[in-house]
């Protein structure tokens, strides 16, 4: 029988493989990983309680809230503080960033998180896959100071660690520091998460596209040729085409079997629909550490400078030689 290690062992055990390790970001990746333990456990009874339905609340996006995207929010939220190490959140459910102060009323965090608390949350009703999202920087103001803007508006780049947590048919949370991406499972029974899936790598080129096709008429002609390109009938193509709606779920997918996850601007997402700083730069550093590219037509996601907090970006990412594919197209 294989060896069983748990995610916290997997923590410490790669805790001095990450430069400047002091521990600190251990112990903030704990917190999520408890606040994602909470989280599954509520959505795990989302159908079974009245809890499902908006909360009567609009999110800074201007899109109805779903009662789990708070308590998501809420428990994401009170994991991180509770830690003592993180100096300021942002998060897509509030619109201005929170500052942190810790137990002695000082900013001594050195850490900024960045989050997506529910994604996919229009799917919770239905009983399809749903996830949270993280990224994490080192602060660049001096510790102790007020966390400032300019703490939460550094390219992808610098993020020190960034994941998700999928609440699927099982729920998992998959990481990375910088030093590839590893995978683990929760065991229902114990409560605890096993690596399930060390060192996971996208396949170079895969045969699956994810894209919401009903805006097809509204995408630029890039885009609209890159899906032409996908339907036509030569070599492996046509593609098959897999969209659930929750990104960290098709990115998911893409991820273990190869793909790649487009939604680019249209006309009535003239910057696109998802936000840079919570979904596309995470995903993205993800995407790299597992050998994919993750781009918005020309750039490299992790190179864009964010000018706010929520901007919204094009985002198109997966195998490397499709989201190149997908860039030919748009330079035409
Ligand atoms: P969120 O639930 O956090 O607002 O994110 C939803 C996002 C993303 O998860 C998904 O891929 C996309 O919106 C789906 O959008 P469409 O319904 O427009 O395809
Ligand atoms: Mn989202
Ligand atoms: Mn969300």
């Amino acid at each position: 029988m294989k060896k069983l290690i748990t995610l916290g062992e997997f923590i410490i055990e790669n805790e001095s493989s990450f430069p400047y390790a002091t521990g600190e970001l251990s112990k903030l990746l704990n917190g999520l990983r408890l606040a994602g333990k909470m989280v599954n456990h509520e959505v795990n009874k989302a159908g079974l309680v009245d809890i499902i339905g908006g909360a009567g609340e609009v999110n800074v996006q201007g899109e109805s809230q779903q009662k789990l995207d708070v308590f998501a929010n809420d428990k994401f939220i009170q994991a991180i503080k509770n830690r003592d190490i993180a100096c300021g959140i942002v998060s897509e459910e509030v619109e201005e960033f929170i500052t942190i102060h810790g137990s002695d009323s000082s900013n001594n965090g050195k850490y900024v998180v960045l989050m997506d608390p529910l994604d996919g949350s229009s799917n919770i009703d239905v009983n399809v896959s749903v996830g949270t999202i993280f990224s994490i920087f080192r602060r660049i103001t001096p510790i102790g100071t007020p966390v400032e803007l300019k703490d939460f508006l550094q390219p992808g780049s610098a993020q020190v660690a960034a994941g998700y947590i999928v609440y699927g048919t099982s729920t998992m949370l998959v990481y990375t520091t910088g030093n590839g991406v590893n995978g683990f499972t929760i065991n229902p029974a114990l409560g605890s998460y096993y690596l399930s899936h060390p060192n996971i790598k996208i396949p170079e080129s895969g045969s699956i596209y994810s894209v919401n096709l009903g805006n097809y008429v509204h995408f630029p002609k890039g885009v609209k040729n890159y899906v032409k390109y996908c339907q036509q009938e030569e070599g492996s193509r046509p593609y098959s085409l897999r969209y659930i709606g929750s990104m960290v779920s098709d990115f998911h997918r893409n991820m273990l079997k190869g793909g790649i996850y487009m939604y680019p601007n249209d006309t009535k997402n003239k910057k696109g629909k998802l936000r840079l700083l919570y979904e596309a730069n995470p995903i993205a550093f993800l995407t790299e550490q597992a050998n994919g590219k993750a781009s918005d037509g020309y750039n490299r996601i992790m190179d864009i400078v964010p000018s706010e907090i929520h901007q919204r970006i094009p985002f198109f990412c997966g195998s490397t030689k499709m989201v190149e594919k997908l860039e030919s197209f748009y330079s035409q």
